[in-house]
């Protein structure tokens, strides 16, 4: 499943806010192999979605050391590119446009690359079948269910062939029965798609899918609390 390299590489990481009042990041020490299906689990408010930010580039941490797929996020000016090549994001709040089709959905991320117009087209198309929304392809969001539209936002992650899959508690907006359809879906698409996958979620038995568990606490990944938690 994975070929022991790791393709995260986290030392020392601190992300603060309100000028310092606030740890959201407390010194995140994380290795995280290629392939690999890592949950990240904890209370709300332990820094969670602020680690899978820094993962993904979407905010820069304060000090300490972030390796992604080779890149240093420190160091790194071209991070619009990197998100682009390398990440695929699924939310809880899927973030589809409204007003365009669920196909143009899609496609979207794909615009920041040289793929043509045909290229798009098929890509897209593949992905729609895998979620199983070809008949859906020119509606727009607002007249999907809530999986609907979480297959979308799925399928639109994957678009541009991504190394890793940050999923922010990807099924936190849905009822179970839908639920545990998104992480059948999310789990099948980590085994043949050979990505790798990392997901928040405060539901120990949502954490339980994964081949590893990570517990954030106060900012910090937690030893001896994970089993008292996962029990
Ligand atoms: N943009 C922000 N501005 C100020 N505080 C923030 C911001 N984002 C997160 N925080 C704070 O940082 C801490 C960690 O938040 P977060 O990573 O969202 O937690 P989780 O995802 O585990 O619920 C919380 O105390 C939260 O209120
Ligand atoms: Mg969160």
């Amino acid at each position: 499943m994975n070929d022991n390299k790791n393709i995260i590489e986290i030392k020392g990481l601190k992300k603060s806010y309100d000028n310092g009042k606030i740890m959201a990041l407390n010194g995140i020490d994380l290795e995280i192999k290629k392939g690999e299906f890592i949950s990240i689990i904890g209370p709300s408010g332990s820094g969670k979605s602020t680690l899978l930010n820094m993962i993904g580039a979407l905010d820069k941490a304060d000090e300490g050391f972030i390796n992604v797929a080779g890149i240093d996020l420190m160091q790194n000016k071209d991070l619009s590119k990197f998100r682009s090549k390398e990440i695929g994001f699924v939310f809880q709040l899927h973030n589809l446009i409204p007003n365009l089709t669920v196909i143009e959905n899609v496609q979207i991320p794909m615009f920041e690359t040289k793929s043509s117009g045909k290229e798009m087209q098929n890509r897209a198309m593949e992905l729609l079948e895998a979620v199983e929304l070809v008949d859906k392809i020119n509606q727009t969001p607002t007249k999907l269910s809530g999986g609907e539209r979480q297959r979308v936002a799925i399928a639109r992650a994957l678009v541009n062939h991504p190394s890793i899959i940050l999923a922010d508690e990807p099924t936190g907006a849905l009822d179970s029965k839908t639920g545990d359809m998104i992480l059948n879906l999310i789990k099948d698409i980590h085994k043949k798609e050979n990505v790798t996958l990392v997901m928040v979620t405060h539901e120990p038995y949502v954490a339980k899918m994964a081949d590893r568990i990570i517990n954030v606490l106060d900012g910090k990944i937690g030893g001896d609390n994970l089993t008292k938690i996962i029990k």
